[in-house]
């Protein structure tokens, strides 16, 4: 038995207001908003706009803001920072301290998460695993990502820089005495012989920027490379298992879930877990729609949106889940 659980107390969710449409991006590349919409269901997607401050830390302090708010709490309260992207503003130090910075926090720890789409399952796993060892009370968890600056907006691009979209997402997970509620269990997994069937190669210590400099173009090795089918065909069975590991850790049947909030990679991929589990509509919520996959900012913005429509209720089983590069997936059982 845990001494302590944890509980999100705040949540917070901050999107650049610049909404860039398939259409506007079937002038950039071959695409068509059909293709885009049928395959992965995306609509719109938020980009930062050229000359705005946002960037993964300013967009994650400004949902971190909204959610310590929320909570009731000031950045005072606050006794640690977890931060997850797969687009930090330095290749180092890492987004972690620049909240800690643009938030004038006391020194408090700030830790990186770097785990794509799956990071913010790993950093609330992450925060959950000190708040029930009794070692902090309050922890900020954020996932952001600033993509749009780092696609390949051509065509030769277009198989992946449709999907990405920019923003951010905050919750504030506390202490709680009650064993009852909270986040019930994690599950992390990573499979790292597919690390290149999604990734961003370079600018990597082994070949740094004067060789792609070098190449005069050939180089493309800065853009993120998917390999779309064999991704999605992975995505769809480990959603599945991981989301089941967490059922039976804690006793439930699929029945049971109130709310399951997928990483919003792909619409299809959403839909296919809701058949298989038998899931109604309420039952699962998407936004993929509005905003893209904004990889490690999807699931807390989403969870964010979901109990801003009041659709988390107290008492509620609400599982997250995640799939992404590396490969990694997760997932968190929650009593809210
Ligand atoms: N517009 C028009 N045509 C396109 C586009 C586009 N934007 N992109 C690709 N195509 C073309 C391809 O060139 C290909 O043409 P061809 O048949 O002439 O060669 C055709 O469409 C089919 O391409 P596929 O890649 O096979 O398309 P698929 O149906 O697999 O859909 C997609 C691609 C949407 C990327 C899908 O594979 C997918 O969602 N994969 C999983 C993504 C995911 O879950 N990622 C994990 C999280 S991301 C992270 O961790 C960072």
């Amino acid at each position: 038995m845990n001494m302590y659980n944890s509980k999100i107390i705040g949540l917070g969710a901050y999107v650049p207001d610049n909404i860039v449409t398939n259409d506007e991006l079937s002038r950039l590349m071959d695409t068509t908003d059909e293709w885009i919409q049928e395959r992965t269901g995306i609509e719109e997607r938020r980009w930062i706009e050229e000359g705005s401050d946002d960037s993964s830390a300013v967009m994650g302090a400004k949902a971190a803001r909204i959610a310590i708010d929320r909570a009731g709490l000031t950045k005072d309260d606050i006794d640690f920072i977890v931060f997850a992207t797969l687009s930090p503003d330095y290749y180092f130090p890492g987004c972690g301290v620049l909240i800690q910075d643009l938030m004038d926090m006391k020194t408090i720890g700030a830790l990186d998460v770097r785990n794509q789409c799956s990071g913010f399952v790993y950093a609330l796993s992450t925060a959950d695993q000190f708040i029930k060892t009794g070692m902090y009370k309050n922890i900020l968890v954020i996932g952001a990502e600033y993509h749009s600056n780092g696609l390949d907006k051509t065509s030769r691009g277009r198989g992946v820089s449709v999907i990405f979209g920019d923003g951010a997402g905050a919750c504030v997970l506390s202490r709680t005495e009650d064993n009852t509620k909270g986040i019930l269990s994690s599950h992390l997994h990573s499979e790292g012989k597919y690390a290149e069937k999604l990734v961003v190669k370079s600018p990597s210590i082994g070949h740094w920027v004067p060789e792609i400099i070098a190449s005069d173009g050939e180089d493309i090795s800065y853009f993120p490379y998917m390999d779309g089918t064999f991704v999605f065909k992975h995505a769809v069975v480990r959603f599945s298992e991981v989301i089941i590991e967490g059922l039976t850790k804690n006793g439930l049947k699929k029945e049971d879930i109130d709310l399951l909030i997928p990483h919003q990679a792909n619409l299809r991929i959403a839909q296919f877990i809701q058949r298989k589990f038998g899931l109604r509509d309420d039952q699962v919520f998407n936004n993929i729609m509005k905003y893209g996959n904004t990889t490690a900012a999807s699931v807390i913005i989403a969870l964010t949106e979901a109990w801003e429509q009041n659709k988390v209720k107290e008492g509620d089983n609400v599982v997250l889940a995640a799939f992404g590069s590396g490969f990694t997936w997760g997932s968190v059982i929650i009593k809210w």
